[in-house]
């Protein structure tokens, strides 16, 4: 059977016959038959608008690999920088490559003494940690003249380093300022996400970095690095075919992780759980889900329709993290949720199983985050993968500035009333 398709346009009897490759068909198809066609897909629901190396993702059979290699070999014998070197670059490093990226990253942590005194400082005592987070990462590109330079692959590739080095400490800068604590800087004896949890927890001298919540830190980062084109990267994507630079991008992606139905859900999830209070409320509320009074957050998602990879490591996460620092009283809630919900007609027959962001607002309050700090959590790591998706989306021939069509649905022509004359 020919791997082609062939679309016959019933107003003309024209017809055109494209490859299917991968799954995909050229869209421009339509434009043969007849050149004002388009295909009306509301949020992309059927639509691939890249190839891509970075990630794959199948929904279906709940797999999820970034340049070739499962989540779960990543989660459990990598680092996060050494993932955040496969994704930017293509390939695992070599022992010299990852120290040179790791010497790099560790000694460019620091961010500008003004980011802190002119900025941070500025906002209200109140302010949003991923607000702040989303305008401060915007505004760190104004520190850097090379910044635009994006296809010069040195000064790219600086910028790239630069953000990822210090998007913790920015994270960080935002959380010590809500707290109204001293800013702890960066320190260059410690390991990614030892330094980040460093400058979020000390206060005086006492402060212990548990190797167990370093690691279950370093491994929220890995499985929270890259999700090929969700919203976030697909808003990367869109803002970097504008030739705009890497770091008012990375801001615009976070804006929309941002969102609650997004990566916002992980704080979702916990006011929820605290909200339900004990597991005798679970049926009630989920009653009252099923009756349309909210979502059941932390439950669903557009690609996995069976269960997500991520999940599952970040609830054997969970348990190790609460080995440590005492079980999360919320937990008991989240099991009997899930068992509650995975055993109900209306979330089985739509599909709805838990999501990434179901279990880990859970281990980020027993590591100590405040819950509107969550978000932030997973825009550090992802900000690798859309750096990546940038640089990938740069060097791609096929791709042009975005601009998709509309299905124009207001009003044909009229002429213009003078204010006197209208009713
Ligand atoms: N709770 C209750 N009902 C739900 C939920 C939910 N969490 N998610 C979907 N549904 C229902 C939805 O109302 C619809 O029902 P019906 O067919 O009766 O109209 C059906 O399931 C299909 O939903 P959909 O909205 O068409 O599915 P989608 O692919 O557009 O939505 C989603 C995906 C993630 C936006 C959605 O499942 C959701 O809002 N979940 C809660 C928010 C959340 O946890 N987001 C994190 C996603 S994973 C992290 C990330 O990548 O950002």
């Amino acid at each position: 059977m020919a791997d082609t398709i062939t679309i016959i346009d019933d107003r003309t009897g024209k017809k055109v016959t494209v490859p299917i490759t991968g799954g995909t068909f050229p869209s421009s198809a339509l434009r043969e038959l007849d050149p004002s066609l388009f295909m009306y897909d509301p949020a992309y629901q059927s639509t691939a608008s890249c190839a891509s190396a970075i990630t794959y993702l199948d929904g279906d059979a709940g797999v999820l690999r970034y340049r070739g290699y499962p989540i779960e070999q990543l989660a459990e014998k990598s680092t996060f920088l050494e993932v955040a070197y496969l994704l930017l670059k293509g390939e695992l490093p070599t022992a010299e490559q990852y120290a040179q990226w790791t010497w790099d990253v560790t000694h460019h942590t620091y961010v500008h003494e003004n980011m802190r005194k002119r900025f941070v400082d500025g906002f209200h005592y109140d302010a949003h940690p991923m607000g702040m987070f989303v305008s401060a990462t915007a505004a760190l590109g104004t520190f850097y003249d090379d910044a635009k330079d994006i296809f010069d692959k040195s000064s790219f590739d600086k910028q790239v380093m630069r953000l990822v080095a210090k998007v913790p400490t920015i994270a960080a800068m935002c959380q010590r300022f809500s707290q109204g604590l001293p800013f702890v800087l960066p320190n260059n004896s410690l390991s990614y996400s030892e330094n980040f949890l460093n400058m979020m927890f000390r206060v005086g001298d006492d402060y212990k970095i548990d190797p167990v919540l370093s690691r279950a830190m370093d491994v929220l980062f890995i499985l929270h690095a890259d999700h090929e084109q969700n919203c976030g990267t697909t808003t990367m994507r869109v803002v970097s075919s504008a030739q705009t630079d890497p770091y008012t991008a990375t801001a615009a992606a976070a804006a929309a992780l941002y969102g609650p139905l997004h990566g916002g859900a992980n704080e979702a999830v916990v006011r929820m759980l605290t909200e339900i209070g004990s597991i005798d409320n679970v049926p009630g509320f989920i009653e009252e889900i099923k009756n349309g009074s909210d979502l059941l957050w932390g439950f669903g998602h557009r690609v996995y329709k069976n269960f997500d990879p991520r999940a599952t490591i970040i609830k054997k996460t969970a348990y190790e993290v609460f080995d440590v620092t005492g079980r999360n009283p919320l937990l008991d809630v989240a099991l009997k949720l899930e068992e509650v919900a995975l055993n109900d007609d209306y979330f089985r027959s739509r599909r709805l199983y838990p999501n990434v962001d179901f279990y880990s607002g859970l281990i980020y309050q027993a590591l100590g985050f405040s819950v509107d700090v969550f978000t932030v959590l997973f825009a550090i790591p992802r900000t690798v993968g859309w750096l990546a998706h940038m640089q990938e989306l740069l060097g791609d021939r096929e791709q042009k500035l975005s601009r998709p069509r509309q299905l124009y649905v207001g009003v044909e022509e009229r002429n213009f009333v003078p204010i006197a004359d209208r009713k």
